[in-house]
């Protein structure tokens, strides 16, 4: 039997996350997980590039692990751990900075958006954080990697750095390739429909969070930012009705053109409720299972040691491998 490929992702415990995550992310995760042998991460050592709450970090993490677990993600089936676990990854993370110029980082839009998102904390690790993702996929000898559209330009560096490696220092990693969904790669702002949707929004209308109860959940979608004219139709000088309709898709697997016919002729209220119901069949039940799931710590806990532990055993046969190429002495053990 043919084995199977490597699918790998990670998601930063930074925050309750959205439907933008869930649908650029998670779903597509759930959908792709058997078909692979599945990697999914927290990547927690990513949210350090930014000021965190420590208790906060902790109990975000756990929220994480539970919200995977309650989106379908089966951790008998896939691997699920947290990225700071394996040390493996902050070790290549060293090496691949060695192949890596300061001027491929400094141009990252990420980079850019977070330094003037956080003029007082420009540090070297929200700098080198593209590396340290490329480490993550790199290190499993990935060949598909499921994100959002924000996250190409991430991928695009972990695939020049594997391709750098290998030519100075022969075949070592495999080159992976990005799997961003067709529709909903990037679910845009409820209050203003020309920025991505995200978890750190200050206004909390502005996004659903996977956390939202029904009510929430409509009177959000009650709020958001429609654009002039009545008509219900996705179009480029239409972004606010768009990024609805195409919300309104994603949840619930309809084709746009069978959308657009459906609230032909209605008005935005009617459409408006009709999307946020459609948000909340789904994001209830996941966020009660979350709930459930994240009372019990000890599971949570077990769930996250038996991932490390198999993911390190893949980790550290690509490490190793690697610093026999770059020269360095192997370790004598016993
Ligand atoms: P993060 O935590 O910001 O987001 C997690 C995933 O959600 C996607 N996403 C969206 N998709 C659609 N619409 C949106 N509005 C939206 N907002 C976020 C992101 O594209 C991402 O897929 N650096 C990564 C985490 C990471 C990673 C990796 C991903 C670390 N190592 C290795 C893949 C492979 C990040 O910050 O994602």
């Amino acid at each position: 039997m043919e084995e199977k490929k490597v699918l790998f992702s990670a998601i930063q415990p930074s925050g309750i996350l959205t439907i933008g995550n869930y649908l650029g992310a998670l779903k597509n995760f759930r959908r792709l997980q058997s078909d692979y042998r599945s990697i999914f991460s927290l990547a927690d050592l990513h949210t350090l590039t930014v000021r965190q709450d420590p208790a906060v970090l902790k109990k975000n993490t756990y929220e994480l692990a539970a919200l995977y677990l309650a989106c379908g993600i089966n951790p008998e089936e896939s691997v699920l751990f947290a990225q700071s676990h394996v040390s493996a990854h902050a070790e290549l993370t060293w090496i691949l900075n060695t192949v890596c110029y300061p001027g491929e980082l400094s141009r990252m839009t990420q980079f850019k958006d977070k330094s003037a998102k956080h003029e007082d904390n420009i540090n070297m690790g929200l700098m080198d954080y593209p590396v340290l993702m490329a480490a993550d996929i790199l290190l499993y000898q990935t060949e598909l990697v499921p994100i959002g559209a924000d996250q190409k330009q991430h991928l695009e560096l972990a695939r020049d750095l594997a391709e750098r490696f290998n030519n100075r220092f022969g075949e070592t990693f495999k080159i992976p390739e990005g799997y961003i969904g067709k529709s909903a790669a990037r679910v845009m702002s409820l209050a203003e429909p020309e920025r991505k949707m995200s978890k750190s929004d200050a206004n909390l209308n502005a996004f659903i969070s996977m956390n939202d109860d029904t009510d929430t959940i409509m009177r959000k979608f009650k709020r958001a930012v429609t654009d002039s004219g009545d008509k219900i139709i996705a179009s480029a000088d239409k972004p606010g009705i768009t990024n609805l309709l195409t919300i309104y898709c994603a949840f619930t697997d309809k084709p746009l053109s069978e959308a657009e016919k459906e609230f032909d002729g209605k008005g935005y209220g009617e459409f408006k409720t009709a999307v946020g119901e459609a948000v909340a069949a789904v994001v209830d039940p996941i966020r009660c299972e979350k709930n459930r799931i994240l009372a019990d710590k000890e599971y949570i806990d077990g769930v996250l040691k038996d991932g490390a532990e198999r993911a390190e055993r893949l980790a550290y046969k690509t490490l190793a491998k690697v610093y026999k190429k770059v020269g360095l002495l192997p370790r004598r053990r016993g």
